[in-house]
């Protein structure tokens, strides 16, 4: 919605106004001095401001003059609206580039006629020309100034200031300028924050074959050989702000859809991970000895896993993978997982079933087929001793190698109901002792280095 802010010392007037304004759909803001208004404009983007002359303390002329001084608000559009008919305030007002005098009192028609072909021209493309030639300014006005905002600057150096303050839709730049020429002038341009992309056309004499070739090269967008007719130039323009005008909406609508794609894939992540959680949690719960385990393994092995450089793709995928290594223990009756004593041989079986269970249960999730691998051959060993298959080495795929590892030591540093958690020293004996054995030796030195890392055994559970 476009923002006028009205100035008017007399509140009835700032009423009626606004009355009118906001009925044509228009956001209002009011201030009843000149010196407010100047502090609204430098908080607020204002598009349009209308300007009473005659007020107390400073009056609008004095207002806008302060207005064009100050270098934050000096571009904003003016309108007076004022009861006074002075010649000089009129002629002021157009020295300080005021857009339009209505008279108070004045119809609603025709304010918003006037306020309306203001706006309008606030969206018209903004053209810069530079160009050492005043006559050549003149031209191009009369050329260009119907269809588009036209801003003419004599050298590079007030072009570069220029576009410092607004960036130009376009511009039109004369290749043979003194000081600085056109090509070093287009170079400095694309060194301007957000003005790398300005479409560039350059205006050139008969025999400038060889530099045109040059500026092509570094990305000019047209040439414009003099004398130019001034209907080709006008089509010319007009194929190229509309080329711009789809590429800029082409961008944006990239840039819309790729982060409407990425915040949905983080919510189908934040999703996964949720689901993992609370699957994971409903696996521990079932298990009353092992408080937080799947939390812990899953923690270690992510550790190990950028200790072993993975990516951050990788770590999340193991993370994940890791914190469901157990979740056949949902398909294990309870009284078997709780059983205080020692399992007899089929027991075990029973229990040792709970790699093959879950396996089948993650198989399930073919969008991540290596979900299953944790689950499946965790209690694999390196020596090839281990179950469901006896894998061997490297036959165990690493993910599972990492999990093993990381769930041995959870089991050593945890608290059981026959023991408290062992001894850091010893936890780390054993660990040696499995080395090429029970674990892999690479990942086992990884959680060897974590344990020595490890000063205060924080690692256990707590
Ligand atoms: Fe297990």
């Amino acid at each position: 919605m476009r923002k006028i802010l009205v100035v008017d010392d007399e509140s009835m007037n700032l009423i009626s106004t606004k009355f009118i304004l906001e009925g044509a759909g228009y956001e209002v803001i009011t201030a009843e001095s000149g010196q407010e208004g100047i502090d609204i404009l430098k908080k607020d983007d204002i598009d349009l401001l209308l300007l009473d002359v005659e007020m107390p303390v400073m009056n609008g002329i004095k207002t806008l003059e302060m207005i064009r001084e100050d270098e934050a608000i000096s571009d904003v559009k003016v309108m007076f609206l004022t009861a006074s008919t002075s010649k000089e305030d009129m002629s002021d007002a157009v020295r300080y580039g005021a857009k339009g005098f209505i008279k108070k009192p004045c119809l609603p028609d025709e304010l918003l006629k006037s306020v309306k072909k203001i706006l309008v021209e606030r969206d018209k493309a903004l053209v810069l020309v530079v160009d050492d030639e005043p006559m050549n300014h003149m031209m191009m006005k009369m050329v260009f100034e119907e269809t588009y905002r036209v801003n003419c600057v004599s050298s590079g150096a007030e072009a570069i200031d220029f576009v410092k303050n607004s960036v130009p839709d376009l511009i039109i730049l004369d290749i043979n300028m003194p000081e600085m020429d056109g090509k070093e002038t287009f170079e400095n341009i694309k060194n301007v924050e957000g003005c790398a992309d300005i479409p560039t056309v350059f205006i050139t004499a008969e025999d400038d074959e060889d530099t045109e070739l040059e500026l092509f090269k570094l990305g000019a967008m047209e040439f414009i050989r003099k004398p130019f007719i001034p209907e080709i130039m006008k089509e010319r323009i007009r194929r190229i702000l509309e080329l711009k005008k789809l590429q800029d909406f082409l961008n944006d609508e990239v840039n819309r859809k790729t982060s409407d794609l990425v915040e949905s894939n983080n919510k189908v992540k934040r999703l996964f991970d949720q689901l993992v959680s609370a699957l994971s949690g409903s696996i521990d719960a079932k298990d009353s000895y092992t408080n937080g385990h799947s939390n812990r393994v899953a923690e270690y092995s992510k550790e190990i896993a950028i200790r072993m450089g993975k990516n951050e793709e990788e770590v999340r995928n193991i993370y994940n993978i890791a914190m469901l290594h157990d979740v056949g223990k949902i398909g294990i009756s309870n009284d078997i997982i709780n059983k205080p004593g020692k399992l007899d041989d089929e027991e075990y079986e029973i229990i040792k079933s709970h790699t093959v269970m879950g396996w089948k249960i993650l198989s399930e999730i073919s969008e991540f087929p290596e979900l299953a691998i944790g689950a499946h051959w965790h209690h694999e060993r390196y020596d090839g001793k281990g179950y469901p298959d006896g894998l061997a080495g490297e036959d165990i795929p690493e993910i599972a190698r990492i999990v093993c590892i990381a769930d041995c030591y959870d089991a050593m540093s945890s608290n059981r109901s026959y023991r408290d958690a062992l001894p850091q020293a010893v936890v780390r004996e054993e660990i040696v002792k499995g080395m090429g054995s029970q674990f892999d030796p690479v990942i086992a030195q990884h959680m060897l280095d974590m344990i020595d890392a490890d000063t205060n055994y924080d690692m256990r559970e707590k």
